[in-house]
């Protein structure tokens, strides 16, 4: 049996679309960002990203969870799990597996801002956790934390490097915005992708199949099928940066040629110049001492800090400390 509370309607998702797409486009540099890649042709395609032998992260994350999911079931003694864009939930096993022998856990609650991918993963948790209570959360973890269930011993998961996807200021906004939720001394799991030499990482974004590039140019399907916009995939090339600035990892789409495309969802022309760039999307890497700092700004303390043998990637396990 599994319960679903809904704070994000197909209407809602429709107006956030064509306001960042109006902002997005309207801006110099141009940009759109990364959420908006995951319809499920997208989906599909981040799924083939994680099997990639040059995208790393996935099968990193997913090792170091099997070696250390007792030890957070442990440390944790959680009663309820919540993950933060769960998508199909495919490494969180690990962790229901682990907290289940502990044998404190009894709720998981799974958000996402896709109820499709929600339903099918809740239907077999359901099915292969007998007694487990699954309360699906459809919702943006950017706006809609407050709305998370409360009571028992709470153990928040961000996986997959995901928090790479937001810039430094959304990143402390977000990470207050979770500790706001939780009361002293609950926890917080994060997956965060470590820095390394750009010849690791870019590949990661490149891949010599080309299935990252198709990912990249998704995000202009979904701008063609939902907005009704002309966008020719065939004019724009992706391109995978790495910026050691901020030490991040950019993708982005560049017109081959001239172009002028009409998106009549939001009333909009815009003009590309032959090699003009939109962002579509920045990675960032990080460093024990940042996401360390990171968290205590945000007002948690880091109690484990787990790494593959290479130093590929990184879990953290941290409490959410009493706020002054
Ligand atoms: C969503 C954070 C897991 O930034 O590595 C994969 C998305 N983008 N390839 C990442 C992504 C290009 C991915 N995460």
């Amino acid at each position: 049996m599994h319960a679903i509370d809904v704070h994000l309607d197909a209407d809602e998702l429709s107006r956030a679309l064509r306001t960042d797409v109006t902002t997005g486009l309207t801006t110099d540099p141009k940009s759109l960002p990364p959420k908006w890649f995951y319809d499920a042709r997208g989906s599909e395609l981040f799924e083939q990203i994680t099997e990639l032998r040059e995208y790393y992260p996935t099968r990193t994350e997913r090792q170091i969870l099997t070696d250390r999911a007792a030890d957070i079931a442990r440390h944790t003694r959680a009663t309820s799990l919540l993950e933060l864009g769960s998508g199909y939930s495919t490494k969180t096993r690990l962790l229901l597996d682990a907290l289940t022998a502990t044998g404190t856990l009894e709720t998981f609650v799974p958000m996402d801002v896709s109820p499709t991918a929600l339903t099918a993963a809740a239907d077999r948790i359901t099915a292969d956790y007998p007694g487990l209570r699954v309360h699906n959360v459809v919702g943006d973890m950017t706006r809609h934390l407050k709305h998370l269930p409360t009571g028992g011993d709470r153990l928040i998961a961000f996986l997959g490097g995901t928090i790479g996807n937001l810039v430094p200021a959304e990143r402390a906004a977000f990470l207050a915005d979770v500790r706001a939720v939780l009361e002293p001394g609950e926890h917080l799991l994060l997956g965060t992708d470590l820095v390394k030499s750009p010849s690791v990482v870019v590949p990661a974004y490149d891949d010599a199949s080309g299935v990252t590039a198709e990912f990249n140019r998704n995000v202009l399907r979904v701008l063609n099928n939902s907005l009704d916009a002309d966008f020719d995939l065939e004019g724009f090339a992706h391109v995978a940066l790495w910026d050691p600035d901020h030490e991040w990892i950019e993708m982005r789409l560049r017109a081959r040629w001239p172009m002028r495309v009409t998106i009549p969802g939001v009333d909009l022309v815009v003009d590309f110049a032959a090699g003009e760039e939109v962002r579509t999307e920045v990675s960032a890497k990080f460093r024990r001492e940042g996401v360390e700092r990171e968290l205590a700004e945000a007002g948690f303390s880091l109690d484990h800090w787990w790494t593959d043998p290479d130093g590929l990637f990184a879990l953290s396990l941290s409490t959410a400390v009493p706020q002054g």
